[in-house]
């Protein structure tokens, strides 16, 4: 593996082992390698390839995490996110061409909002924190740029399975009640995420019924009714 030991923390783990650092481009077939471990029901052609995580990098490197394992050397997660402009009225959109069909060239650093394009975190390092360690780097990026908040199409990846038993609202209410666990959306909760809406046909993506949930998580410094 390339030497990332000179790459500058932005978050670390609190026994030091796992660090955020922005992503580089030695690192895009790995980041494509978690990408399809992490969203095997993912249609193929909205599966991020390296190609497309060179282009993030060279948009906009300061929305591009990875998470690096100090221990074992090696890249085990990732996020990805661009400035896109945010309509409340209007927030019905589709991921990929939302996302400039994969490249980023949808990237207006004008917009006052960050967008979650992706989160993986590879199996083998799953339930240790590192979304959470992503979700605080990338809140401290809207802080740090002064933006709105952050906010994305959330997978429900429960509810693919439970479609034929309750409509996706009945489903929502009982994952922000605490009754049943979303292996997505209740991880997005605790980290002060809150929902905004659903999008249908949002992707094509059997495990959440091709649903997204629009979530937000405003700026503190900011306030809300900006
Ligand atoms: C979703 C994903 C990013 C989470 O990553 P992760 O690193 O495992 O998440 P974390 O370890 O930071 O957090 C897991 C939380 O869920 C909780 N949790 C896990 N299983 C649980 C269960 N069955 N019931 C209740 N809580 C549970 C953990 O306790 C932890 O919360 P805590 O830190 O407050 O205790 C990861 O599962 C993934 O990569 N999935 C595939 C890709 C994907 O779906 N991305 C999202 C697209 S929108």
């Amino acid at each position: 593996m390339p030497d990332y030991s000179h790459l500058p923390s932005l978050v670390s783990s609190s026994d030091g082992r796992y660090r955020v650092v922005n992503s580089m481009l030695e690192m895009v077939s790995d980041l494509e390698t978690i990408q399809r471990i992490s969203f095997p029901d993912l249609a193929d052609a909205e599966i991020m390839s390296a190609d497309h995580f060179a282009s993030h990098i060279k948009i906009f490197p300061a929305g591009q995490h990875a998470v690096l394992d100090t221990l074992e050397d090696k890249v085990v997660a990732s996020s990805s996110d661009i400035q896109i402009p945010l309509d409340f009225n209007h927030y019905q959109h589709k991921f990929f061409p939302a996302v400039g069909d994969g490249y980023f060239t949808t990237h207006d650093s004008s917009s006052p909002w960050l967008y979650g394009a992706d989160i993986g975190v590879h199996p083998d390092y799953r339930s240790q924190g590192l979304s959470s360690l992503l979700y605080k780097a990338r809140q401290d990026l809207v802080q740090r740029l002064g933006l709105h908040g952050h906010f994305a199409g959330a997978m429900p990846k429960g509810y693919g399975a439970m479609s034929l038993e309750m409509p996706i609202e009945a489903y929502l209410h009982e994952v922000i009640r605490n009754e049943r666990f979303d292996p997505v959306l209740s991880i997005q909760l605790k980290r002060g995420y809150r929902i905004y809406g659903v999008i249908p046909e949002y992707l094509e993506d059997a495990s959440c019924a091709n649903y997204g949930v629009m979530i937000v998580w405003r700026n503190p410094d900011i306030g809300w009714n900006e």
